[in-house]
């Protein structure tokens, strides 16, 4: 394990970046589960039916954009403020598993991943073993009908919306925060 500082908010981008007045936000297509936080919190932003699907200029207030992208339980969308500080992670960092869905946390999190070591203040893990992103949660597990068999945690349903599975597609369900 090395030494490492606070992540800077370029850091955390990953993926397909989108660029408005004051924030750039990075979607990881494979890392989202169709929870559907981010359509449900700001849809003049997030518009899964239309091209491109983040569409920022519908929104003035880059902290209003930044406080929608943290509700994304996955960490597959992720923001960076022009100027502005980084997601700051939670603290304590917070493991919750999803009954029937992953295993997800919020924190100060280093991952290693066959890509190498990953910094994370949000990620959704696999625990149904059929993940093609592991150790990420790729939404597998609805799609086969994984059961935890675990009380508590979130309910499966919030998981298991019939969301957008690509950009473009419809998502109307919604993961509580
Ligand atoms: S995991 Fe949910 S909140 Fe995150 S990008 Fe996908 S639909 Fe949006
Ligand atoms: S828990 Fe979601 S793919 Fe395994």
């Amino acid at each position: 394990m090395t030494q490492h500082h606070e992540p800077a908010g370029e850091d955390l981008l990953r993926g397909k970046i989108y660029t408005g007045d004051g924030v750039s936000v990075s979607y990881d297509a494979p890392r989202c589960t169709h929870v559907a936080n981010c359509v449900r919190g700001l849809p003049a932003v997030f518009r899964p039916k239309e091209r491109p699907w983040i569409q920022l200029d519908n929104e003035p207030s880059a902290e209003r954009v930044a406080e929608i992208v943290r509700t994304c339980p996955t960490g597959a969308l992720h923001y960076a403020l022009h100027g502005g500080p980084p997601e700051a992670p939670a603290v304590p960092t917070t493991l919750t598993p999803v009954m029937d869905g992953p295993l997800t946390l919020r924190g100060d999190l280093v991952i290693q991943t066959p890509e190498g070591e990953v910094r994370e203040v949000r990620a959704a893990l696999c625990r149904c073993g059929a993940s093609n992103n592991k150790p990420f949660c790729d939404g597998t597990h609805a799609r086969i009908g994984w059961k935890s068999d675990q009380p508590g945690g979130q309910a499966a349903a919030d998981q298991r919306g019939d969301g957008h599975r690509e950009e473009g597609q419809q998502a109307d369900r919604a993961e509580q925060p």
